[in-house]
């Protein structure tokens, strides 16, 4: 008798799962002035639209602006659950902080699809309706690396500005706590050594990400080191443009700029030969298995064979180089 219970509500949930002709997603943003999480969000809406057009089921995206703040996320992704979101994706302020979101998704038996800031490892293990999409750290940093590898091979004068067969460099980083930040600084460092590229360090510094805090880094480390810095190595675009900002205020021109992310102002400084490379993930793959992994879960179907999970959990988009020197060949 059980067992025939049993079955009977499998059929009937699976039959009700088939029948759902509309979702909703709730989406919490860490901050949405972030240029690079401002690019996803778009592409996230996008492919929002797509999945209506190509499946016929309707999708309500409620996204929202946590501003910085892991408290109003937290309630953020508690609204979500009362109003019924059938799955929620979130892009955590406090990545070490995310049991509280964790523990009410597992409550409601909502999933939960992580992106860009990497939940802790035990807490990512704590419930199989947890995903993650994001991006490799020591991939996205080796080919930092390998850009200025490239340049310095092909023309060694582009960055030993000075012709002392050193070449000295700063490096911008982006906030401590995040998972990018420490992997990115020292494997593009490192990928630099390995291709031999004779490199010394002037200074760094955390810059948050920020375009505005780079660029009043930049500005006192071309005060205090005049005619020195030959190379930023950046841990985002963001930064490499505030960077360029501070160069150009100085009136500085043929420093070299790397950056990260493939972000709509970075592709237009590289286009405008002002940044001489970065890496970049394909957007909308990432938009798309966020949004995939999203839906197949709010359906209570398979998982997107599109999109494979490394561990049944993360998604890692492949990421590329662009650089401004071999499109100007
Ligand atoms: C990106 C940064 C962005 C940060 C936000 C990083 O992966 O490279 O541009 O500010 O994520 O979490």
């Amino acid at each position: 008798m059980a067992a025939v219970c049993m079955a009977l509500t499998s059929c009937q949930g699976a039959q009700a799962e088939e029948e759902k002709s509309s979702i909703r997603i709730g989406i919490s943003l860490y901050r949405g002035d972030d240029t690079f999480i401002n690019n996803i969000r778009s592409q996230l809406e996008e492919k929002a639209k797509d999945y209506e057009r190509e499946r016929g089921i309707k999708v309500t995206l409620d996204i929202q602006d946590a501003k910085g703040s892991q408290n109003v996320q937290n309630d953020q992704v508690e609204r979500f659950i009362s109003l019924g979101c059938d799955v929620v994706c979130i892009n955590p302020v406090d990545r070490m902080d995310a049991s509280q979101m964790i523990d009410r998704a597992m409550t409601a038996g909502v999933p939960v699809v992580f992106f860009n800031r990497q939940p802790v490892e035990e807490d990512m293990n704590r419930w199989d309706k947890l995903y993650y999409v994001g991006v490799d750290a020591k991939e996205t940093a080796v080919l930092q690396g390998q850009i200025v590898v490239d340049l310095y091979r092909r023309d060694p004068g582009a960055l030993d500005l000075n012709g002392d067969g050193v070449v000295s460099y700063v490096m911008l980083e982006g906030e401590s706590s995040h998972q990018d930040s420490l992997i990115r600084t020292e494997w593009s460092v490192q990928t630099l050594k390995d291709g031999g590229v004779p490199i010394e360090k002037i200074t760094g510094g955390i810059a948050n990400w920020e375009r505005s805090q780079a660029s009043a880094m930049m500005e006192q480390w071309l005060l205090a080191w005049p005619d020195t810095i030959e190379l930023v190595v950046s841990n985002n675009d963001d930064m490499a443009l505030g960077a360029i900002d501070a160069l150009e205020r100085a009136g500085i021109s043929g420093v070299g700029v790397v950056g990260i992310d493939g972000t709509i102002p970075g592709m237009e400084a590289l286009e405008g030969g002002k940044l001489l490379g970065t890496v970049s993930a394909n957007k909308e793959v990432y938009a798309a298995a966020v949004m995939e992994l999203a839906a197949s879960c709010a359906l209570g179907q398979e998982l997107p064979g599109a999109y494979p999970l490394t561990e049944g959990t993360y998604y890692w988009v492949l990421q590329e180089m662009i650089t401004a020197f071999e499109e100007n060949q």
